[in-house]
């Protein structure tokens, strides 16, 4: 399939005609929810530092998914066009899904920050931490049903 300047060739993992790169990112992205599931069961059994930990690699590693793979993805394929008004599906459910995961990734970074560290000055640090990471995970939970509606909207044919 020919869209914006790549060609994609079936190469893929899953079948689905999208590249090697984007079925990875999509199969990393679904274990990743997992874990910070299971993540959230740690902190409900009160095993903060293995919670600390799971959560702290998974916002870390995704940092680096998005470095090597929806970053460079955006810039090629959903920039250039966002310029133009927003009128396929194909931009716009990149686009929501761009904008609702550096809020979730920077959020994630903050709480990290609050949580592991003292280099927050008092009046910068929540007292909330439950509220915020439980909105933290909602946020997450909904960026990666957004990532899964990118895949079908940019490769699985009845969407496009
Ligand atoms: C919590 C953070 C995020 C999660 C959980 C997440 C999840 C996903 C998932 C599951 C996919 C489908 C697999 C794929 O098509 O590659 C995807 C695709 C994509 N994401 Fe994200 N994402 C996040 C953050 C971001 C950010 C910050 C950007 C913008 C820079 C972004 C831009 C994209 C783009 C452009 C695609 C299509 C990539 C392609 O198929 O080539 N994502 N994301």
């Amino acid at each position: 399939m020919v869209s914006g300047a790549v060609v994609h060739f079936k190469e893929g993992l899953l079948g689905a005609g999208a590249p090697f790169r984007a079925d990875l990112n999509l199969v990393v992205q679904l274990v990743m929810g997992s874990v910070l599931i299971a993540g959230a069961y740690l902190a409900r059994r009160k095993r903060y530092k293995a919670h600390g930990i799971c959560q702290t690699t998974v916002l870390l590693l995704n940092l680096l998914m998005i470095g090597l793979v929806m970053g460079p993805s955006f810039q090629e394929q959903v920039k250039p066009a966002l310029s133009r008004v927003l009128h396929k599906w194909y931009y716009e459910a990149a686009a929501i899904h761009a904008a609702l995961g550096i809020t979730a990734e920077l959020l994630g970074l903050y709480i990290v920050i609050v949580a592991g560290t003292d280099v927050l000055p008092e009046w910068l640090r929540f007292k909330h931490w439950k509220w915020w990471m439980r909105t933290e995970l909602v946020l997450w939970a909904i960026v990666l049903l957004s990532g899964v509606g990118t895949y079908c909207a940019w490769y699985v044919a009845p969407f496009r």
